[in-house]
């Protein structure tokens, strides 16, 4: 398999010569065109994990933010991911903010974005993942409130997008870290969580689910100390750390990729410890993640799944094949035949 080798270093050469946005409306749309064309690669059954009581094929997945309308996921279950995010999802479509609104530091493999929970809204989402040939891929959905909706309501738009999607995906996440959503972090605190817990909790009793709180990288330990409570109180399944963080000197929105990875493991390794008596709580780690050596670091700490983003987007699907290749030898060489066996080696 030599896609990575040959194809995307030469699609990536003439996407990088677009306008941020449009390479990734491009992308998307190549890969919509690709789907059928494709073939499953088998993943080693050694990866094999279970999480939240999923079976996951492989401890990697892709982070929410780049199939933000499913309209990929035929195409991305193709990849070496076990697990796919989409979304941000909101009740109705909204455009986002004024462009540009993606921007690219490609030596710092690292973008920055503001770009605004822009979606076609939950209805049309809805429709594209129950279209979608998902090759038995681990389906995620990530749900935001719209823009218009008052903090005070913004239960109201989780319980609905909870609603709406946990008969047809996996596993769902509520977003609330975003920089790109005036307000939105500030439903991070106590009161707002909870509002959002309780209402979601009274959904998920009717179809139970896993769920998950995505946190962000610029909280201080005392909010995500209240956010591991809250969680824990309301039985949810995990959380995902991180989303993006602002750095002002950068400019607006929220900064991904290697700038992040320090910032994002400070409060991955804050909530590993926080979580470490109830290991049902999972923490699905993503933030920064450039190489096999960093995922490997997050493995010895005790999380497990991780997602990458923009790791993807420069390195492209090169950086899987890399991590399942140094993975199976690593495997190979301690003679370890299941994911739980490597771990406890590490
Ligand atoms: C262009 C862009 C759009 C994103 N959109 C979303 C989103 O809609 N919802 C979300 O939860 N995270 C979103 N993210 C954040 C990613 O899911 C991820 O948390 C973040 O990029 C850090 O991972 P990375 O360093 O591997 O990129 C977005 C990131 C980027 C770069």
């Amino acid at each position: 398999m030599d896609l990575e080798k040959t194809l995307y270093p030469l699609f990536k050469n003439i996407a990088f010569k677009f306008d941020a946005e449009l390479a990734h409306e491009l992308t998307i749309k190549s890969m919509k065109l690709l789907a059928p064309w494709v073939n499953n690669i088998p993943t080693d059954s050694r990866f094999q994990l279970n999480a939240m009581g999923l079976n996951f094929k492989s401890p990697i997945g892709l982070a929410a933010g780049l199939d933000k309308n499913a309209e990929a996921i035929g195409f991305l279950s193709y990849l070496p991911f076990s697990f796919i995010e989409v979304g941000t999802v909101t009740p109705l479509p909204q455009s986002g903010n004024l462009k540009p609104r993606l921007f690219r530091y490609p030596k710092e493999e690292s973008l920055r974005n503001c770009m605004g929970f822009n979606n076609h809204g939950m209805d049309a989402v809805l429709k594209n993942i129950q279209n979608a040939d998902r090759r038995e891929k681990i389906l995620g959905v990530n749900l935001g409130k719209n823009k218009i909706t008052e903090n005070v309501n913004a239960h109201l738009d989780y319980a609905k997008l909870y609603e709406k999607f946990a008969p047809y995906s996996d596993y769902l996440v509520i977003n609330v870290s975003s920089p790109n959503t005036p307000g939105l972090r500030d439903l991070l605190q106590d009161s707002g969580l909870r509002e959002i817990f309780k209402a979601v909790s009274v959904k998920r009793k009717l179809n139970p689910k896993p769920l998950l709180v995505k946190v962000s990288p610029d909280m201080s330990l005392e909010e995500l100390s209240s956010v591991v409570n809250l969680v824990k109180e309301y039985s949810l399944s995990g959380i995902i750390a991180t989303n993006t963080t602002i750095i002002p000197e950068r400019g607006a929105g929220g900064v991904s990729g290697k700038i992040l990875y320090e910032k994002a493991k400070l409060t991955r390794t804050f909530l590993l410890n926080a979580l470490r008596e109830t290991p049902e709580i999972e923490l699905i780690g993503v933030g920064g993640f450039s190489n096999y050596e960093q995922i490997l670091d997050f493995w010895k700490e005790g999380g497990k799944l991780v997602q990458l983003y923009s790791a993807f987007v420069f390195q492209g699907p090169g950086i899987l094949f890399d991590i399942e290749k140094r993975l199976a030898e690593d495997m190979t060489r301690k003679k370890c035949a299941s994911f739980e066996e490597f771990q406890s080696s590490l």
